[in-house]
């Protein structure tokens, strides 16, 4: 049996454990030949693929990244993009393809799995957006990279009587945001989920310095105003028609600056979320989600993805994640709001 592996989309910590969990699985204890493709999508269509064996993946359960190698790249978007996936397939011989990715990569999965090639996914986003799982890979050790950053934006605050603004990843949604501001103790949290009134940020911030004498403002990177908000950031697009992270953490620093009159500094935490050595949590559900796919696809199970249930992974079918984001719960918003 050969079975493809890939990762796709933005790196994040445990990817590496998922690829030396579906490998030291399937050839120790199913037998079968694991071929892994270079940079996500790009290695499939360009037949950029390489044999993985278990000296390969000896030694990366801890590293960051993925030895794989990854690119923001979908077949279906690209020209002639998945006819090269069904030639490669044909090529390796491949009896399933297992791909590590975010919403983007599982949605070309799915297609791609449509169209005739077997394939299973696996989960992994720092911003957690993926519906049908409880948690992605990568998730866990953001939020405590964001949690310590957090930790030790305080004493710096109080010791300089500062407001600190620290921006957080998450593209449109606010889990990282929501989950490290209620971990790290932030003051006020901003989601996207929950449009913001900067006079009501403000007003918050002015009735703390009464008795104490810094504040912490944790604020996601896809985080908008209220409708009829006094103050409206101005939006900076990238090429692909996404707000450039880094817009909104400056323009609220100086707009709190300004309105309270309280100095107000800025950390945007960016790609260092996404780098270093995954959590013992995400080491675990890598590993667990990487021995679930590759016993899914030598059962011949496939069209589906890796979920996180309570306690069980549990293989769900692509169609319960497709075009679907996964919010942060009112009931974690009304938790940060409420403290
Ligand atoms: O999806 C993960 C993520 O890190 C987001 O939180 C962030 O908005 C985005 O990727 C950054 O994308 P890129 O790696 O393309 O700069």
């Amino acid at each position: 049996m050969h079975i493809g592996l890939l990762t796709g989309g933005g790196d994040c910590p445990g990817l590496n454990a998922a690829i030396r969990a579906v490998v030291k699985r399937g050839t120790a204890d199913h037998g079968v030949n694991i071929v892994g493709f270079n940079n996500g999508w790009e290695g499939v269509i360009n037949g950029d693929a390489r044999p993985l064996t278990r000296e390969d993946v000896s030694g990366i359960l801890t590293q960051g990244g993925t030895m794989l190698g990854t690119a923001r790249c979908h077949p279906h978007k690209v020209e002639g993009g998945m006819e090269a996936v069904l030639e490669t397939a044909q090529n390796e011989h491949l009896d399933a393809l297992i791909c590590i990715g975010g919403d983007g990569t599982l949605r070309a999965a799915s297609k791609v799995h449509d169209a005739g090639v077997p394939v299973i996914g696996i989960p992994k986003t720092i911003d957690n957006d993926v519906v049908g799982t409880d948690v992605s890979i990568g998730f866990d050790t953001a939020v405590s990279i964001a949690t310590e950053a957090i930790d030790r934006l305080h004493s710096t605050a109080e010791s300089h009587n500062r407001v600190m603004v620290v921006e957080l990843m998450g593209r449109h949604c606010g889990w990282i945001a929501v989950t490290a501001g209620i971990a790290g103790g932030a003051d006020i949290v901003l989601a996207p989920e929950e449009p913001f009134d900067i006079d009501v940020i403000v007003k918050r911030i002015k009735h703390r310095h009464r008795h104490r004498n810094f504040s912490i403002v944790a604020v996601a990177e896809g985080a908008i105003p209220a409708e009829g908000s006094s103050w409206k950031p101005t939006e900076t697009l990238d090429a692909r028609g996404n707000p450039i992270a880094g817009q909104i953490g400056a323009q609220l620093t100086q707009a709190i600056e300004q309105a309270t009159g309280f100095p107000t500094r800025l950390t945007v935490l960016g790609y260092t979320q996404r780098g270093g050595v995954p959590t013992a949590a995400d080491r675990l559900l890598a590993t667990r989600f990487g021995v679930a796919a590759i016993d899914a696809a030598v059962a011949g199970n496939t069209g589906v993805f890796t979920a996180m249930r309570g306690e069980h992974v549990s293989m769900l079918p692509f169609k319960a994640m497709a075009g679907k984001t996964k919010y942060v719960s009112d009931e974690l918003l009304q938790t940060a709001a409420g403290l």
